[in-house]
């Protein structure tokens, strides 16, 4: 028996008794007549105790030997500590060691492995198997694995099936690029790996098996950002026989319960809210509604005053940002420089303080009185003390960049607190986006989106303004889940596809198993799938997902760890009818 007990288990009423422990070497202090050594496992952290008055030589010897991350077995009696640590529940006690075997050497690790490390990300990736003996990766991983057992828990109390769908597919259009594996059997075929199992959920519903889930890996090759990563997990999740507002139910129903079960939060009723409303009011479809600042359109106000950067702007939009009325010089100049760098792109920045005493200042008081100014208050919902802070510009554009300048503001001001949570639906997305490169229209959620009913009549005349029966779960900002109605019936799904420019031949070769499906019966179906990875980091009040992914990617897609991707044999890409240059293989 390697232990009697974990290393988070025993106190004081533990004390006198004789056990077993096992685990990693934290820490060894050494005093010369007396060692302390700090015992980990994923349970917690006991202390030992190696003493020369009452511990046999050889095992002090043995104990002078020990270094960090060495893996040993101690048997030895709990004894009370003279010197308690509050900071441990196993702090009230130690070991008193009689016996110590040293399972396992170990090489001095390439960072130290405590709470606060000093390696840095791409070390700490590196020995990722290092990461995570570490308390703040491990109790991520371990929150993970909490929130993903509730949500199945959750799902299948409800009645939903579990089924594992296939990895090696078809190419579906989910926007991104494919990952594409080739096949061996099959010379120059290749498969792709799912980019979501959304047409195979699709045909489980023709199947008749409604009401299904999965905890799905998903594949997309596309940039990576903090909530992305090539691979990534989704819970998706399908039904049959329901309209959106069933979906809308049931999965506020599963959210509710994770924020209740995972951070004992409670919340009455999401609130929805139109795609077209949160990009007027918050420049961006998935909003963060913890704080204020909501847009305000002032051309009615501020253009044809004789500042003509405002004049020729097809909007001009501000935001009052609360109690920074009283920014320097220097403060408003960083928020110029803000704007204005290129991944913003902004031109400028108008500010204008509404002064404590009912005044104003701004940047364009030659153009503006105060009049104008308490007129753009009024518009702004500024209060005595707020900063109002205005752009001005190409519409979508403008928008846009006032959207990234309202979460900068909100981050400043600490506004963004990871304890708050404020989920929000967005609905009524358009059914089509208009490309400039390709000048055509892209299915904005995916081609099998059905438009609203309402809304049919104006596929011919003007696509770009068929909303449609799709949907957005939003958390503090993020999307966390997305999903729609589907089209079920094959005429319109051939409508759909000749809209987004596919030939009759292409959408038969693409789509033809769920065109011929769909001549079977298929029943009214929809659903929704949730980033697992997103959702649990922002239950657990993060916004980087790569803390709560036990093996993560780089920003460049690679695993340092395995050092993927990586080259391979000659011989296997012979084997792929993969025939590359020597040259390229061997350089
Ligand atoms: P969608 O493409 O919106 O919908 O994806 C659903 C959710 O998956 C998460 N997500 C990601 N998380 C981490 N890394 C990524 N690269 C990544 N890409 C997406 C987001 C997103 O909201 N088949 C449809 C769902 C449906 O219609 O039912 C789909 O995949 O949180």
């Amino acid at each position: 028996m390697y232990r009697s007990h974990t290393n988070g288990e025993l106190r004081l009423e533990n004390v006198n008794q004789e056990v077993t422990l096992s685990g990693w070497v934290q820490k060894v202090r050494d005093k010369g007549f007396m060692i302390w050594v700090d015992l980990r496992d994923r349970y917690g952290i006991t202390q030992l105790i190696f003493d020369e008055e009452r511990t046999d030589v050889d095992v002090m010897k043995r104990a002078k030997n020990l270094g960090r991350e060495f893996v040993i077995q101690v048997k030895g009696k709990v004894i009370e500590r003279e010197a308690k640590n509050q900071n441990i529940p196993t702090g009230n006690i130690e070991i008193l060691v009689q016996d110590l075997k040293i399972l396992n050497e170990a090489k001095n690790p390439p960072f130290t492995i405590e709470d606060e490390t000093d390696g840095g990300e791409e070390l700490r990736m590196k020995y990722r198997y290092l990461d995570l003996r570490r308390t703040p990766i491990r109790e991520k991983i371990m929150f993970r694995s909490k929130v993903s057992m509730a949500v199945r828990n959750y799902l299948s109390q409800q009645g939903f099936i579990d089924v594992e769908t296939p990895y090696l597919i078809k190419s579906t259009p989910e926007g991104a690029r494919d990952f594409i594996v080739p096949s061996r059997m099959n010379p120059r075929q290749f498969y792709a790996l799912p980019q979501s199992p959304q047409t195979f959920k699709q045909l489980l519903m023709v199947g008749g098996l409604d009401k299904y889930f999965q905890i799905v890996k998903c594949f997309r090759d596309e940039d990576l950002r903090a909530d992305r990563q090539p691979e990534f997990t989704q819970i998706d999740c399908e039904m049959a026989f329901v309209e959106q507002e069933d979906i809308l139910e049931t999965f506020e129903g599963l959210t509710k319960h994770l924020l209740l079960e995972i951070n004992g939060f409670e919340i009455e009723k999401f609130p929805r809210m139109t795609y077209e409303h949160a990009i007027k009011t918050y420049g961006n479809d998935k909003p963060d509604i913890r704080f204020g600042m909501t847009f305000g359109e002032l051309n009615d106000i501020a253009q044809n005053k004789g500042f003509g950067v405002f004049d020729s702007q097809e909007l001009v939009v501000g935001i009052a940002v609360p109690g920074c009325a009283n920014y320097t010089r220097k403060q408003t100049d960083n928020l110029i420089n803000f704007v204005k760098q290129p991944q913003l792109g902004a031109n400028g920045l108008i500010w204008a303080k509404y002064n404590e005493d009912g005044t104003f200042k701004s940047s364009v008081d030659k153009f503006f009185s105060q009049e104008d100014l308490a007129q753009w208050a009024e518009r702004l919902e500024a209060k005595k003390g707020d900063l109002m802070l205005v752009l001005a510009g190409d519409a979508d554009k403008t928008r846009a960049q006032l959207s990234t300048l309202r979460m900068h503001m909100a981050d400043t001001l600490g506004l963004r607190k990871s304890n708050e949570f404020a989920p929000l639906w967005i609905v009524d997305f358009p059914l089509l986006e208009w490309d400039e490169e390709t000048q055509r229209y892209h299915a904005m959620h995916h081609p099998f989106t059905s438009p609203k009913p309402e809304d049919i009549n104006l596929l011919k005349t003007d696509p770009g303004k068929v909303r449609a029966n799709a949907y957005d779960l939003v958390l503090n900002g993020n999307e966390i889940g997305g999903g729609s109605i589907r089209i079920f019936d094959k005429e319109m799904q051939a409508t759909m596809f000749d809209l987004l420019g596919f030939t009759k031949e292409e959408a038969i070769e693409q789509f033809g198993f769920l065109m011929n499906a769909f001549e079977y019966g298929a029943p009214p179906h929809g659903g929704i799938a949730f980033g697992l990875d997103r959702l649990v980091a922002i239950l657990g009040g993060q916004e980087s997902i790569r803390d709560y992914i036990a093996f993560p990617k780089n920003n460049s897609g690679r695993d340092v760890m395995i050092d993927a991707p990586a080259k391979v044999d000659i011989s296997q890409l012979n084997e792929l009818y993969l025939h590359l240059q020597d040259e390229n293989q061997n350089s």
